[in-house]
């Protein structure tokens, strides 16, 4: 049954479309005549509710099992419970349109056409989250009002405090003299906090991912081991931004890519063992503001 659940992203869009189409008509005969519904919400609505429910039944197929971050898990039960209200709230108003209009049913009716559309909406928005993530439509907002992604992000003052710290490191990067190992505080913790930590930090974890602790990253994401220390052909952190051969996104996402000095030491400090001390040092919380 379960491989079924691959079948709701193409089935959900339709019912719900659906949906919304006998929002619109039902709206324009109210406007002609209060007394009269449309004469296609009935039927429509009886495809839309069975829509619906093929949708809901792959749906949860499609989510059973999953795992994933909390921000994950939190968005699929949000989107499962609107997904679930959105069928019952159709096939309501469906059963409501039956017959010769009456004037307390047809209003009872429409309330529930109205909610329907509301739970579809919000549910939809859900699922969008999880398919395209939250910042689809942020970073289309951002490219409207024309604002530097990496300043929404960082709303925070402490973050903010820690990518400036970040850039003055890098601007002056180098690694270590020839034969001494790398260090976590000097060569990878300035790439990491500067490139990575607005998408991979404590305020966001896109893929599940935190950066900003040994043991948070050794737990990798939600598809990818991000450290295996030793191997870092193995690693994420690694493949995911040194243009490898690989069918994953290139980090960091949608910005040029590291310098290959910056990737060379990241695999290298990966071969080392990945060292990383443990509470993770914090310098930035004592630079002047
Ligand atoms: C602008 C946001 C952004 C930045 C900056 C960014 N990433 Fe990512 N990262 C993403 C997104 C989005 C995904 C999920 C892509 C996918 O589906 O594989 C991801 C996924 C990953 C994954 C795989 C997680 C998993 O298991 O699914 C790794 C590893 C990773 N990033 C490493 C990095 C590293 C290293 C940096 C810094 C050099 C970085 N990222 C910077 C957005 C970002």
């Amino acid at each position: 049954m379960k491989p079924l659940g691959v079948l709701h992203p193409l089935l959900v869009h339709f019912p719900f479309a659906l949906v919304l189409t006998v929002a619109l008509l039902e709206f324009r005969a109210y406007r002609a005549d209060r007394s009269l519904p449309s004469p296609h919400a009935h039927p429509l609505l009886a495809v839309a509710a069975i829509g619906a429910l093929a949708a809901a039944a792959t749906g949860w197929l499609h989510a059973s099992g999953r795992t994933g971050s909390d921000a994950i898990l939190f968005a699929i039960e949000r989107h499962r419970w609107f997904g679930v209200a959105s069928t019952v709230l159709i096939s309501g108003a469906w059963w409501l349109f039956r017959g010769e209009p009456r004037e307390g049913r047809l209003l009872g009716a429409r309330a529930l056409l109205l909610l329907a559309t509301l739970s579809v909406g919000i549910g939809g928005h859900f699922g969008a989250e999880l398919t395209h993530g939250r910042d689809t439509y942020l970073a289309a907002l951002d490219q409207l009002l024309g604002r530097d992604p990496a300043e929404r992000e960082l709303s925070g003052k402490a973050a903010r405090a820690r990518l400036r710290w970040a850039e003055e490191r890098l601007t002056e990067w180098s690694p270590p003299s020839s034969g001494l190992p790398l260090s976590y505080e000097g060569q990878i913790q300035p790439i990491l906090v500067g490139r990575c930590l607005v998408c991979h930090g404590p305020e966001k974890m896109v893929g599940g991912l935190r950066l900003d602790s040994r043991r948070k990253a050794l737990q990798g994401g939600d598809r990818d081991e991000a450290i295996v220390p030793g191997d870092h052909a193995a690693s994420g952190l690694w493949y995911r931004s040194s243009r490898a051969e690989t069918d994953r996104p290139q980090m960091p996402k949608d910005e040029p890519p590291l310098p290959p000095e910056w990737i060379d030491a990241i695999a290298r400090w990966i071969d080392e063992g990945a060292p990383w001390p443990e509470p993770e040092p914090t310098p930035w919380n004592s630079t002047e503001d």
